[in-house]
C-alpha cells in the first residue's frame, strides 16, 4: 500500500510518521514540501505519487488567528481537503480527515452524537465544518474522523503549556466551564492504523461502503481546570513546579478572538459500533502519555 500522509510536523502528523510504515509505504508531506493551501499544488502531487491511502493530519489549528487569517483558514481547512477527497476518488484511493468538536456550538449537556446538528461559533469551526461538507460532495471512500482536544508531549501542546505555566507562576487559573475529552495524539493515530490494517484487504471496498463522519475521541470528558490538576498530578518533574494555587475561571475572565463552545464532548459509539475499536479512557491515557 502506498500512503500519503500530509501535516507530517503536526501533533497527529507526527505520531501517524512513526506508526503508519507498519501498513506500507509512506510518502510523509510536510509545509516545505507541499504547502496545502496551493491547492494546484496539492493536485499536482497526488496525481504525481498515486497513493492507495491519503491521510490528511495537516490543518489550520490556531483558532483565534483564522478570524483574522479567515480565508487562509478556508483554504487549509475547507478546500485543500476537497482537493484531496476529489484526487482519492478519481484514482481508488482511501481519505482519511480529521474534524473537530469546534463543529458544535456547545449548548449540549450531554456528548455529541454524528446526529446533533452543526453550528460552528468560531472561523475555525466554521472553515472545518466546510471542510466536511466538500468532503462529502467530492468524495467516495472516505472517513471523517471528528476529534477533540488532540494533545501530544512534542510541540505547543495544553499538556506542555500547563507545565510551563506551572514552572513561572505560583498562581495559576484555568477555565473550568469549558469541557470535552482530552484525545493523545498517539492514541489517535494507533487507532486509525489499527482500524486500516484491520481491513487493509479490501479497504477501498469497506471504507467506501462505511464512508461517513465519525466522532472519535478520547473516552469521558472533563474540564480544561480538572485536566489541568492531572497534568500537574502526573508532571515526570513536579519538583520543577513552582506552583501552589491551581484556581478554576470561567471563560468570561480570560476573552479570546474567537469563542468557544463550552461543552463540546463526543459520542463515540458511532465508530465503536462500526470498527470495534474505542479509545480508552482520558484520564488513564493522559497518564501513560506523560510516564517516562
Ligand atoms: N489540536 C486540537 O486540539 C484539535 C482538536 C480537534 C480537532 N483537531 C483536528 O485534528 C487534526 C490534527 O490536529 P493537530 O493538533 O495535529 O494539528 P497541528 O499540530 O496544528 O498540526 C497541523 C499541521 O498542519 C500543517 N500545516 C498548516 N498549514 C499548512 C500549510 N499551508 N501547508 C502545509 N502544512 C500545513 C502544520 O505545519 P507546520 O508544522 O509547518 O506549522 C502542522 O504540521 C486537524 O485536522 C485538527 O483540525 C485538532
Amino acid at each position: 500500500m502506498r500512503i500519503v500522509l500530509f501535516g507530517k510536523n503536526g501533533q497527529l502528523g507526527w505520531e501517524f510518521q512513526r506508526i503508519l510504515p507498519i501498513l506500507g509505504e509512506v510518502i510523509a508531506l510536510g509545509r516545505d514540501e507541499v504547502d496545502v493551501s496551493d491547492l494546484h499544488s496539492v493536485q499536482k502531487i497526488l496525481n504525481e505519487l498515486k497513493p492507495n491511502l491519503i491521510i490528511n493530519a495537516s490543518a489550520y489549528t490556531e483558532v483565534d488567528r483564522a478570524e483574522i487569517e479567515l480565508e487562509l483558514a478556508m483554504n487549509i481547512n475547507a478546500l485543500a481537503p476537497a482537493v484531496m477527497a476529489e484526487a482519492a476518488r478519481k484514482q481508488g484511493a482511501v481519505f482519511i480527515q480529521y474534524s473537530t468538536d469546534y463543529v458544535f456550538d456547545g449548548k449540549k449537556d450531554i456528548p455529541y452524537t454524528e446526529n446533533d446538528p452543526t453550528h460552528p461559533l468560531n472561523t475555525y469551526g466554521r472553515s472545518k465544518l466546510m471542510g466536511e461538507e466538500n468532503i462529502k460532495q467530492a468524495g467516495e471512500a472516505y472517513l471523517i474522523l471528528r476529534t477533540s482536544w488532540v494533545y501530544s508531549l512534542r510541540g505547543n501542546s495544553f499538556v506542555n503549556k500547563v507545565l510551563g505555566w506551572a514552572r513561572k507562576n505560583e498562581n495559576l487559573k484555568i477555565v473550568s466551564d469549558q469541557i470535552s475529552g482530552p484525545t493523545w495524539a498517539r492514541m489517535l493515530a494507533g487507532i486509525t492504523s489499527l482500524m486500516l490494517a484491520q481491513n487493509s484487504a479490501n479497504l477501498l471496498e469497506i471504507i467506501r461502503e462505511r464512508r461517513s463522519v465519525y466522532h472519535l475521541a478520547g473516552a469521558g470528558y472533563t474540564s480544561r481546570y480538572e485536566w489541568a490538576k492531572e497534568i500537574l498530578v502526573n508532571d515526570p518533574n513536579r519538583t520543577e513546579q513552582i506552583v501552589r494555587d491551581l484556581e478554576p475561571a470561567r471563560s468570561d475572565d480570560f476573552p479570546t478572538t474567537a469563542v468557544r463552545p463550552l461543552f463540546s464532548a463526543l459520542d463515540c459509539t458511532r465508530f465503536e459500533d462500526t470498527f470495534g475499536l474505542k479509545l480508552p479512557n482520558w484520564n488513564s491515557t493522559l497518564k501513560l502519555a506523560m510516564t517516562r
